[in-house]
């Protein structure tokens, strides 16, 4: 039976005490929307509509690329059933529509399945609701005296009695797609919150004859909404502290599972070590025996097998080759490549640079837009002055050379293999292979001078 997906985005999120529209705030460095709409496409919905309103531009160009949704603007918040009421006309009468909110991000597919698979029964809703300790502020799952779901009314329109019912709505249900078009043409405004309340479609389908079916998520945190701050920081915890442990059971090591934030997918080999404090971002990839020190970034690198990264290193579109070493404290920049056994040391930045086996660049150093060999030996405060202002420059530094503490390679320059250039120089032409070059001025001595005295 075919699939329609509505998503409500169109609240503003008073709660969250911010200027950007509540389903833009990210959770694991994305957007909540995002996280529902690929939960959603884990179903290959026919139709994947999202109902937006508050700062609906930013919303839509921060989803621009994603030509897969079809969005539907609610310029007056009137409630969740006036919101749904706006995506019906773009809705085709037919199969099971799923309501979701964008606002309630760790929804796993297998929920939304068990949700959609229950609603493909004759005359059938299928709701999510969720059992709380603390109901306070939401809708309440109403039974009958046979435990049969009857309506369910919202906390400020409940009574003393109603209000003790910790069963909730979580706001997530499938059904009929004409059945749900026709009971909310017959909602009504006349509640504590003047507002069209999706929650009253609950009791049309009772009275149709529909069965409505409860269904309660894996885990309590997977259908809570993250409201406020404080909410949504939880989440992330949620979801951070799952992350971990999916690594743990594939048997990463992790120096403690509450101290890891996982915002992009890592793929591993064996034997992989990392420390408290590191931040993942894109796609990370991590040989066997791979190790990584306390407080590291890593966006979109892939590291080969055992390779160390030291404590404190910033790594961004890196490939580090196998044997490798890096930091404490060094910054890869986009572009950076290291074959195998590179070392690079501390306070070493790489920008557009392809580094050849067993290189060491270990101190103090700049190298942007360089090529470097094999058995290169990079001294300490090394500087690629790749830059001029306007252009871009390139080095090259061959095989087995050696560049003396402190130098300036003025690019486009040229450092031929074997060569030697001198600590302290400033070399602006071609390097011969095999030769030392230096720019130096001479040292002098002034015999008796004395230092003035006070
Ligand atoms: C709603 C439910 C309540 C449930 C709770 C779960 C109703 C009347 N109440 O309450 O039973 O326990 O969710 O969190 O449905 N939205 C729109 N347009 C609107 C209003 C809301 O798009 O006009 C969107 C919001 O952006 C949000 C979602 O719908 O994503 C829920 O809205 P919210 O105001 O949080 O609903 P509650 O009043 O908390
Ligand atoms: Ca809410």
């Amino acid at each position: 039976m075919s699939l329609q997906v509505v998503i409500l985005a169109a609240g503003q999120g008073k709660r969250m005490c911010s200027t950007l529209p509540k389903v833009l705030h990210p959770l694991a460095g994305r957007p909540l929307l995002k996280h529902v709409l690929d939960t959603a496409r884990a179903l290959y919905p026919e139709k994947l509509v999202v109902v937006y309103g508050y700062g609906g531009q930013q919303v839509q160009s921060a989803f621009s690329n994603q030509t897969d949704i079809f969005w539907v603007e609610q310029s007056e918040q009137q409630g969740t059933g006036h919101a749904v009421q706006q995506a019906l006309p773009h809705l085709e009468g037919k199969g099971v529509t799923l309501v979701l909110y964008g606002d309630v991000p760790l929804i796993s597919p297998t929920t939304l399945m068990h949700l959609y698979k229950t609603a493909q029964g004759a005359k059938t809703l299928a709701l999510l609701t969720n059992t709380l300790k603390d109901p306070t502020g939401y809708g309440r799952i109403v039974r009958d005296d046979q435990n049969h779901v009857i309506r369910i009314v919202e906390h400020q329109d409940a009574t003393v009695d109603e209000k003790t019912i910790c069963e909730i709505n979580t706001g997530l249900f499938a059904t009929s797609t004409v059945a749900l078009g026709e009971w909310l043409s017959e909602l009504k405004n006349n509640n504590a919150q003047g507002e069209y309340y999706l929650t009253d479609i609950i009791e049309l389908a009772v009275r149709d004859g529909f069965t409505v079916h409860s269904i309660q998520p894996r885990t309590h945190w997977e259908a809570e909404g993250a409201n406020d701050p404080i909410q949504l920081a939880q989440l992330e915890r949620y979801y951070q502290q799952e992350q971990a442990h999916f690594l743990l059971k594939s048997g990463v090591q992790l120096a403690d599972p509450n101290r890891i934030d996982i915002r992009g997918i890592i793929s591993h080999g064996q034997d992989v070590y990392i420390d408290v404090n590191c931040v993942f971002e894109g796609q990370v990839q991590l040989g066997n025996h791979v190790s990584i020190g306390a407080n590291c970034v890593l966006k979109n690198v892939s590291l080969g097998d055992h390779v160390i990264i030291h404590p404190f290193c910033h790594l961004e579109d890196a490939e580090i080759g196998p044997r490798s070493l890096v930091g404490p404290y060094a910054r890869l920049r986009p572009g950076t490549r290291l074959a195998a056994e590179v070392q690079i040391g501390n306070f070493v930045e790489i920008k557009k640079a392809t580094i050849g086996p067993n290189s060491k660049v270990n101190h103090l150093t700049y190298i942007g837009d360089t090529l470097i060999g094999n058995h290169v030996n990079i001294g300490a405060g090394t500087i690629t002055c790749n830059y001029d202002g306007i252009n871009k420059s390139q080095t090259t530094i061959g095989d087995h050379a050696f560049i003396g503490s402190n130098t300036s390679l003025v690019a486009p320059v040229t450092i031929g293999a074997g060569a030697t250039v001198g600590a302290g120089s400033v070399i602006t032409r071609s390097v011969p292979d095999g030769q030392l070059s230096l720019t130096r001025s001479e040292q002098k001595t002034l015999p008796g001078w004395i230092r003035p005295k006070k």
